[in-house]
């Protein structure tokens, strides 16, 4: 079996020297580059747009996984897309039109990934996942760092995963919220291939030895 992905969230990292955190962690292994959008309406907490990802493309060739959490994201995917995005993925609670949304970021040439907060269950998504690169199940509720890890989630990472495996579909299973040496082997377990860290990979002051711990 692949080894667990990292990806490391710039949430947790320290904004007044971004450029040099993104290095680091290019550096200290992270195999995607976690990039937590927040409007302060679809979440109640605001970070940064797609300046941000323009800026924070010179600093690493891996790929960035941009995660937004906004409402009416098919107006800024094209923004997303020609600042680097490698990855765009919306939440379903956001945009209900996800076979046009995913068409959207296709479109623009950037894979393509729908997100679903712990209450939204498979079935609302279950009809367009054989379109998505990715698959991202929050194990917290989004909109912050550091939360503890939601544990009775991993149903709907399994249920993804044997979708998957049964229909021969494509899509990355991402999982994102209190993500630790520990959580990470139930998210393994259950059939993740992709864990978003914040704070597990940030506040250890050896950074690659905490991604290595992570990469399970
Ligand atoms: C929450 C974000 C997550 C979060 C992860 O809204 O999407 O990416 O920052 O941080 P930790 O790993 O600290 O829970
Ligand atoms: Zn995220």
């Amino acid at each position: 079996m692949a080894k667990m992905q990292i990806a490391p969230s710039i949430l947790s990292a320290d904004f007044s020297i971004m450029g040099e955190e993104v290095k680091r962690i290019d550096k200290a292994g992270a195999d995607l580059i976690h990039v937590d959008v927040m409007d302060g309406i679809f979440v109640p907490n605001l970070t940064f747009g797609a300046k941000m990802v323009k800026d924070i493309r010179h600093c690493t060739n891996k790929p960035l996984d941009v995660h937004l959490m906004i409402m009416n994201p098919r107006k800024y995917f094209a923004d997303y897309a020609k600042a680097g995005a490698d990855y765009i993925t919306f939440h379903i609670e956001a945009e209900p039109n996800a076979v046009d949304a995913l068409k959207d970021i296709k479109a623009l040439g950037v894979k393509c990934g729908i997100a679903i907060s712990p209450d939204t269950e498979i079935a609302t998504i279950e009809e367009v996942i054989h379109l998505c690169d990715l698959v991202l199940v929050m194990s917290v509720y989004p909109g912050f760092g550091g939360q503890s890890f939601i544990g009775s989630v991993l149903p709907k990472v399994e249920r993804l995963a044997r979708l998957k495996k049964e229909n021969n579909y494509k899509y990355i299973i991402e999982i994102d919220g209190g993500i630790n040496s520990e959580t990470v082997h139930k998210a393994k377990a259950a059939g993740v291939e992709v864990s978003v860290a914040g704070n597990a990979v940030f506040a250890p002051k050896d950074t690659a030895a905490a991604i290595s711990d992570l990469q399970v």
